[in-house]
């Protein structure tokens, strides 16, 4: 084939997994064979130089640092829209009552219709598409003008560089650019692993993304956008309402916000408030209001402008997801984990919804980056179905007297506040945690339910829902006294009949059988998971042996660096722990001491494997097993040392990472034919 002709498909190809990934949501391609796609077409380019155009989906990254943005005069003005702040019912009545009064309707009138949509809480952008080709992004500015922004907004996946079969003159699109929320956790949970500032909202995210002069930090920021409106349009016959437009750009590839409706009157506007309102905490986005938008254009062109706002639009809002409130101390929660977690206990104070009285802080860190002291006045953020957090202070506000900046073992005297144990912090993480392990009540329905999971001891029937009344009930506080329960006893318990409390005690009696891996991995020590646990297992043969084991010897097992042994170390110079395993053996657990494998006839003895993805032929604890009875370690996480990555479909930054390390990659395909070779053997 030709190369130009190659180009011209790879382009389309990548360009239509793309729009169905990003704009549509669905996934098309397992990620592996896209990257294929995606490099191919980056060779070819890089061959052919002459054939690269800045449409293609290979130049959304790679623009220079710069040194300010040029301003850039609207065609056509931006207009804001007037806001609705009555966040009742009201509200909608009030702009339907103007709109029919501007147009001269009475009662007997019928109803007018309104294109409704969310109010997306982000930047506005224009972007400029001449002949199809996306040719200048622009911030919204004064209105008449803005910042030329095309180098950001090029690296919005959902944005195309190219619209699908349009090539009028100019199509100016008027949207939001935004942060979801997950893109707004996640990268404020990296930056907080790092230490690193964390932004206060996605808003802030997506304004400051925009506004990154080096295009590859604003790549970072993992930005979207939904399509709202028009600007200037020369050369394309417009619908003659605005949901049409809608549908219309949707078709040409611009992602367009599903949560839309056309409706009449009053009712129609209130429905659609009161609907959005109930779905608002599960949208994957942060919104402040509603839009309301006469449909008919013509209708619009009669109503026309006050100043700078249209009479035909209006924003409906809804109670907002910020507020400000006074912080009266600051409380330390012991997690599930162990971990320990400063909250500020605020003045009830009405945000998102619902009255918020605790806010979490996060960590240590971020507490002293933010500054965060009793007697603050701070930002309270509550949006979606996340926990309410701190999103900033207030420092005007702040008080001549205020105390010390936030210290958190000083806080604590050292100790677990729950139990009394040290409070621990390792090197390179955020958290301090709490060292009492299962002797901690606050992590006990975490170590019994570890305990007994599917990859430790496997007791069926003991989930959530009993450990939670085994331990509210006072009738179990260690492991071992789980061995201690009786068919009577568990048979008084609520929503627990006689034969599911035999089929317990009978689960817990063969758990007892069990191998040293898995017990080991059963006691939850911190920083040992399955593979380090089978590591140990297979190297120390005996309990014993691991339990008297210092950091040298710890450190011979493969893959046990200075922090396994360091938790290994501290877990069982805690006499309580070795309490446990006592008592455990007391009760009758065993396993068999010299499980130190034969390592013959394994085909993959010595390599470490990683699975990413889903596989279609099998799941991925049986692709596991498979590759263990083979000799093959698995790790969970991709390293140099790793040898080969197996990415079934949607593999993600596992695959990534594989790739920058230059590890080898197996296909679903490979991967079966190189388990049916070995196999078979
Ligand atoms: S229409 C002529 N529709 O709200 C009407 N604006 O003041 C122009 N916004 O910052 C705006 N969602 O970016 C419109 N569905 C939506 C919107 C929306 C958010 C923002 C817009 C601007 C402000 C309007």
């Amino acid at each position: 084939m030709e190369v130009l002709q190659r180009i011209a498909l790879l382009r389309a190809e990548v360009e239509r997994h793309s729009h169905n990934y990003y704009v549509l949501d669905a996934s098309t391609i397992p990620d592996a064979e896209y990257d294929k796609l995606f490099r191919e077409l980056q060779a070819l380019e890089t061959q052919h130089p002459e054939f690269l155009t800045p449409d293609s989906p290979t130049q959304r990254v790679g623009g220079k640092v710069l040194d300010g943005f040029a301003p850039v005069r609207h065609a056509l003005a931006m207009l804001s829209i007037r806001t609705e702040t009555d966040t009742t019912a009201g509200g909608a009545q009030a702009f339907d009552a103007r709109v029919r009064k501007e147009l001269g309707l009475n009662e007997t009138d019928a109803p007018v219709e309104y294109a409704c949509e969310l109010k997306f809480d982000g930047l506005a952008i224009n972007l400029r598409y001449e002949h199809g080709v996306l040719v200048q992004a622009a911030t919204r500015g004064d209105g008449e003008t803005g910042e030329d922004v095309t180098q950001n907004i090029r690296t919005i996946h959902a944005i195309p560089l190219r619209l699908q079969g349009f090539t009028a003159d100019v199509l100016e699109v008027r949207g939001e650019a935004y942060m979801s929320r997950a893109d707004f956790e996640r990268y404020n949970e990296q930056q907080r692993a790092h230490g690193l500032p964390t932004l206060v909202n996605p808003r802030n995210g997506a304004a400051g993304g925009i506004r990154q002069l080096d295009p590859a930090i604003a790549a970072k920021r993992l930005l979207s956008f939904f399509a709202y409106g028009l600007g200037e349009v020369r050369g394309w016959d417009m619908p003659a309402t605005h949901s049409a437009i809608l549908d219309a750009l949707a078709v040409l590839g611009l992602p367009v916000c599903a949560e839309r409706a056309v409706v009449r009157g009053t009712t129609g506007l209130v429905d659609f408030h009161q609907q959005v309102a109930a779905k608002r905490d599960a949208l994957s986005f942060d919104i402040d209001g509603v839009v309301y938008k006469v449909n008919d254009r013509a209708l619009q062109a009669q109503l026309g402008f006050v100043t700078r706002e249209p009479r035909w639009a209006v924003a409906h809002k809804y109670p907002a997801e910020e507020q400000i409130t006074l912080v009266r101390d600051i409380d330390i929660q012991v997690g599930r984990t162990g971990k320990l977690t400063p909250v500020a206990k605020l003045e009830p104070v009405f945000v998102g919804g619902t009255t918020v009285s605790n806010a979490t802080l996060h960590n240590e860190d971020e507490t002293r980056r933010k500054d965060v002291r009793i007697g603050d006045t701070v930002i309270v953020r509550r949006a979606g179905d996340v926990i309410p957090e701190v999103a900033a202070v207030v420092l005007e506000k702040r008080p001549a007297n205020i105390g010390a900046p936030f210290d958190l073992f000083q806080r604590l005297q050292g100790k677990c506040p729950v139990c009394g144990s040290a409070i621990v912090r390792e090197e390179g993480e955020a958290d301090w945690r709490c060292s009492g392990g299962l002797f901690c009540p606050a992590q006990r329905k975490q170590a019994l339910l570890h305990f007994a999971g599917r990859r430790a001891l496997d007791i069926e029937g003991l989930g959530d829902k009993l450990v939670e009344q085994l331990v509210d009930g006072g009738m179990v506080a260690t492991l071992p006294e789980l061995y201690e329960l009786t068919v009577e006893k568990l048979a008084a318990l609520e929503r627990m009949g006689e034969k599911s409390a035999q089929n317990l005690v009978e689960a817990l009696q063969q758990s007892k059988h069990t191998t040293l891996a898995r017990f080991i991995y059963a006691l939850g020590i911190r920083n040992v998971g399955e593979a380090t646990a089978k590591d140990l297992a297979k190297h120390f043969g005996k309990l014993d042996a691991l339990m008297a084991a210092d950091a040298e010897r710890l450190q011979q097992v493969p893959d046990v660096g200075p922090i396994v042994a360091q938790s290994l170390l501290a877990f069982f110079a805690e006499p309580h722990n070795c309490d446990v395993v006592r008592q455990l053996r007391a009760h009758g657990m065993y396993w068999d001491e010299q499980e130190v494998q034969a390592q013959a006839a394994a085909p993959f003895g010595g390599k470490t494997f990683v699975l990413t993805g889903t596989l279609e032929a099998m799941g991925r604890d049986e692709a596991k097993e498979r590759l263990e009875l083979l000799g093959a370690k698995v790790s969970g996480s991709v390293s140099k040392k790793t040898d080969f990555v197996v990415a079934g479909s949607e593999a993600g930054s596992k695959l990534d990472k594989a790739i920058a390390l230059n590890v080898a990659v197996l296909g679903e395909t490979e991967f079966l034919e190189l388990l049916s070779k070995h196999e078979s053997l």
